[in-house]
């Protein structure tokens, strides 16, 4: 039998006349959270996106060591702490609102010296996951953590760390449960994470050291710490 073209067409030009017969919906604003979780979408397709994106985070911090967690190939955690700059309490407030960034001091698109810039990361993880960032600048008498889950924060309290920032990223994407159908294995997600973590030292061969730790069950070969530092000149 040959593909019904001309009649399948015809037949389908009368279900989209039929349908547009049906009382119209009316337009309306969708939900901030709404939003949210469909822009996080477009950052955050798998945990290795989540780990890229901190890792980049934690870099354009001026981090000279980087400690990289994952476990459940990063569905069910991912941590990442640096020794970076830190945020102040009012920074961090923000910091997980979308499109709020320190990176674009005078709105000049074109003089872009950092990895981020466009204020997503930290909401689009907030939105589907179970974020929690603790955060000490050096302004500040101690640490300041937050929490967000499928885009509520918490208040902000004082926490306990002495210098840089600790981001958890627990159960991704358990507030939009459809993402999770895309996600492979554990081992396949880890690999894809090993990549991330593998390319950021590679391009960043002067930057900061990336030790990245896998439980023993998600990992492949030797579950313990390594050190991965970019070659010279690579
Ligand atoms: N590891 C970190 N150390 C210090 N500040 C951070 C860190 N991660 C995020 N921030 C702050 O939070 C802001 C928002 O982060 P993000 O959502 O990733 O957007 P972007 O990186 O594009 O600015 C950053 O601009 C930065 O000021
Ligand atoms: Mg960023």
């Amino acid at each position: 039998m040959g593909v019904p073209s001309g009649p399948l067409l015809a037949y389908n030009a009368v279900e989209s006349a039929n349908r547009l017969k049906k009382p119209p919906m009316t337009v309306r604003q969708l939900p901030e959270q709404i939003v949210n979780r469909i822009a996080a979408g477009e950052v955050v397709e798998r945990p290795a996106s989540v780990v890229k994106e901190l890792v980049e985070n934690a870099i354009d911090a001026g981090a000279s060591r980087i400690d990289i967690f994952t476990d459940g190939g990063g569905r069910r955690r991912i941590g990442i702490t640096d020794d970076g700059g830190g945020m102040t309490r009012g920074d961090l407030a923000l910091a997980v609102d979308r499109h709020a960034t320190s990176k674009l001091d005078d709105e000049d698109l074109l003089r872009i010296r950092t990895l981020g810039f466009r204020g997503e990361a930290l909401p689009s993880i907030g939105a589907v996951a179970k974020l929690a960032i603790t955060t000490r600048h050096v302004s500040e008498p101690h640490a300041w953590s937050l929490a967000v889950e499928a885009g509520e924060k918490s208040g902000i309290m004082p926490a306990a760390l002495s210098q840089g920032t600790r981001v958890e990223v627990n159960d991704l994407f358990y507030a939009t449960p459809a993402r999770l159908k895309f996600l492979k294995t554990d081992r396949t997600e880890a690999e894809a994470i090993r990549e991330v973590v593998k390319s950021s030292a590679v391009s960043r061969w002067r930057g900061p050291t990336l030790r990245s730790r896998w439980p023993a069950k998600s990992a492949r070969r030797s579950p313990g710490p390594r050190r991965c530092r970019a070659p010279p000149g690579g």
